[in-house]
């Protein structure tokens, strides 16, 4: 993706022993690149979310594998990727993609007979991982784009009204994005469009982030605060909602941005589809329905206070009470039921146990 005509993803090892990501926080008020050099600085931002998105979350995790393999020597290669591996898995318990990227790089290590070997293997399999994940997203563009072009050619009304939540796009990815990724092709090849962002506080990430992003690509969006979308589906203003996912069940129940659960019922309730877009890897097979997913609850302080820019100051404010209680649960679960299809890189499938096995079978069979 680009910003400011210049290509980024959002997350690379420029140099052995170094990786470099977008610092998320900041956005869009700065655009600051960082870099760390040890597994506990990766992890540190990942749970402080300078590094957040489930996709780019995987990303980040086999990064930190590789660092962590960096900084051992020989004879310690083996108990450094372990603690990584348990230190990375902890930093936020939703996203099932950290998990998944943790194992599959300790699978692809696991018969390596020299040190080299498993450097050698470690860093192709961190490479292969990275690549597949970008192909994902680009693949969930296509067929997320078919799914809008059909409901455009349906209703005919231009521009085609999308809502979507939290941010699914490039930046919560390594590239493309997954709930974004159909709206940037479908725009690409000119169908006429309207993002409904709704803010997602506690963290805004609809409004800091997706806003930057829709703006970057010069797709007309439109913020609101989260509690205005039952008036924006009641009165009609919105075609089909796309959003993301970080974890999805075997029966289709699905983990994302606390606030997308009470979309889906509203539209549900108004007869408006409801999308979930995820690559293979976000779907948690270990899972057989809602009560098997870890709910991250993050500090109340997210929910006390909001941050952005005061004159050309980054600030944070206090908002409740000194003394106030806060709860701050971090992603809710919307029951398979109110799901329309999950938009794959293998296409469209029905939010059920049948389409979810299929599609667990074609990713498979393909690898
Ligand atoms: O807490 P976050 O910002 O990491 O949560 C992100 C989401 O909920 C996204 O919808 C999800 O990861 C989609 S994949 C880009």
């Amino acid at each position: 993706m680009r910003v400011n005509g210049i290509a980024y993803r959002t997350i690379w090892r420029p140099r052995d022993g170094c990786v470099a990501f977008i610092d998320q926080h900041l956005l869009p008020h700065r655009f600051r690149i960082e870099e760390v050099h040890t597994v506990e600085a990766l992890a540190e931002a990942i749970r402080t979310m300078r590094i957040r998105g489930a996709i780019a979350l995987g990303a980040a995790a086999a990064y930190g594998m590789e660092l962590a393999a960096a900084h051992a020597s020989d004879s310690e290669l083996r108990t450094a990727l372990a603690h990584a591996a348990e230190l990375l898995i902890q930093t936020r318990p939703t996203a099932v993609n950290i998990a998944w990227a943790v194992r599959t790089i300790l699978t692809a290590v696991a018969g390596a007979e020299t040190a080299q070997e498993l450097r050698d293997r470690l860093r192709s399999a961190v490479d292969a991982l990275i690549e597949a994940e970008v192909e994902r997203c680009r693949r969930i563009g296509e067929h997320g784009a078919a799914v809008l072009e059909r409901l455009f050619q349906q209703q005919g009304q231009a521009p085609l009204q999308i809502l979507t939540h939290c941010n699914a796009g490039w930046l919560g990815c390594v590239d493309y994005g997954t709930a974004l990724s159909p709206i940037y092709l479908a725009a690409e090849r000119g169908l006429p469009l309207h993002v409904w962002v709704s803010e997602t506080r506690p963290r805004n990430q609809g409004a800091a982030l997706t806003a930057w992003e829709l703006q970057q690509s010069g797709i007309p969006y439109t913020v609101i605060v989260d509690s205005a979308c039952g008036s924006l589906l009641q009165q009609g203003k919105v075609d089909i909602a796309l959003v993301g996912a970080d974890r999805i069940t075997r029966r289709g129940d699905t983990a994302n941005k606390i606030g997308t659960y009470p979309k889906a019922v509203l539209c549900r309730f108004h007869g408006v589809p409801f999308y979930v877009a995820a690559p293979s890897s976000s779907f948690d097979p270990e899972c057989a329905d809602a009560a098997d997913i870890p709910i991250e609850e993050r500090s109340p302080d997210e929910v006390h206070t909001v941050s952005g820019l005061c004159g050309d100051r980054y600030t944070t404010v206090r908002i409740t009470p000194e003394g106030a209680h806060a709860w701050n649960p971090s992603f809710d679960i919307t029951p398979a039921e109110f799901i329309t299809g999950f938009i794959t890189e293998y296409g469209v499938f029905p939010a059920t146990e049948e389409g979810v096995g299929e599609l667990l079978a074609a990713a498979d069979a393909c690898c």
